[in-house]
């Protein structure tokens, strides 16, 4: 089986101008140009894609989006589309766990997007993870596996899959899952991909996302099932998103 290349994404969310996004992007570049062997990725706010895209040409650092419309086009105020991200992006993160809190995205929703982003040749980040309330209940494999298989439903882009599990409960609070919780949570997010796609399920990367920093970062990586970080907050600071980009090169 060939390595699996670790990944390093940065959802910036609803923060940077364009002005200050520019210089983020630049500092990072500087930062992290000698690390290789990862896939790094950083994911604007859609007002910034084009003029970061356009910083990032032909370097090693890659974009993403937060968000992407599952609808071609027409009348859907406020949507971004595929074809209007094509050429910009390489990556789309659908179904973070702040969409489906506060815009409504179901499993079958986020589905959509994901086939509609593999459609446009833009690999999909699939995000999965259970709340406090399902984790304490003890509930938190199984719910989360059936979210991944309701999120890839109709799905057969196996090679352009990403998926990230992020318990609502690690985000923006400093309190990453152990290893033991996001080891166990990202093989039976591999184990669903298993049922699904046999053949795909050893080469799909998997990453954790949730608190993650310099800090915690190799022990997160150190396990098997994780192949990379989906980062929030250290995202937004260059020398901390060079580390982990840095601990990532020597995993
Ligand atoms: P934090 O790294 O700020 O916890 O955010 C994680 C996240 O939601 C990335 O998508």
């Amino acid at each position: 089986m060939a390595k699996r290349v670790p990944v390093i994404a940065g959802n910036w969310k609803m923060n940077t101008d364009v002005e200050s996004g520019l210089k983020l992007v630049k500092d990072i570049l500087d930062l992290s140009k000698d690390f290789s062997g990862v896939d790094k990725i950083v994911c604007p706010p859609f007002i910034s894609i084009t003029s970061v895209a356009q910083a990032l040409s032909g370097s090693s650092i890659q974009v993403g989006a937060q968000n992407v419309s599952a609808n071609p086009d027409g009348a859907f105020t406020g949507e971004v589309s595929t074809s209007m991200l094509r050429g910009f992006i390489s990556y789309a993160i659908v179904g973070h766990s702040e969409r489906r809190a506060m815009n409504g995205e179901t499993s079958a929703m986020v589905a959509e997007k994901a086939i509609a982003a593999a459609n446009a040749g833009i690999n999909p980040i699939v995000c999965v993870g259970e709340d406090l309330e399902v984790r304490k209940a003890g509930n938190a494999e199984r719910y989360v596996a059936k979210q991944l298989e309701e999120s890839l439903a109709g799905y057969t882009d196996w090679d352009s899959l990403i998926v990230a599990y992020e318990p609502v409960w690690a985000i923006g609070t400093g309190e990453a899952a152990t290893s033991e919780q996001a080891q166990q949570m990202t093989h039976a997010c591999r184990e669903v991909i298993r049922k699904l796609a046999p053949e795909a399920a050893d080469s799909v990367r998997v990453l954790y996302g949730g608190s993650v920093n310099s800090g915690n970062v190799v022990e997160l990586m150190d396990q098997p099932d994780i192949d990379g970080a989906l980062v929030g907050g250290a995202s937004l600071k260059a020398d901390e998103f060079s580390k982990l980009i840095a601990a990532a090169s020597a995993s």
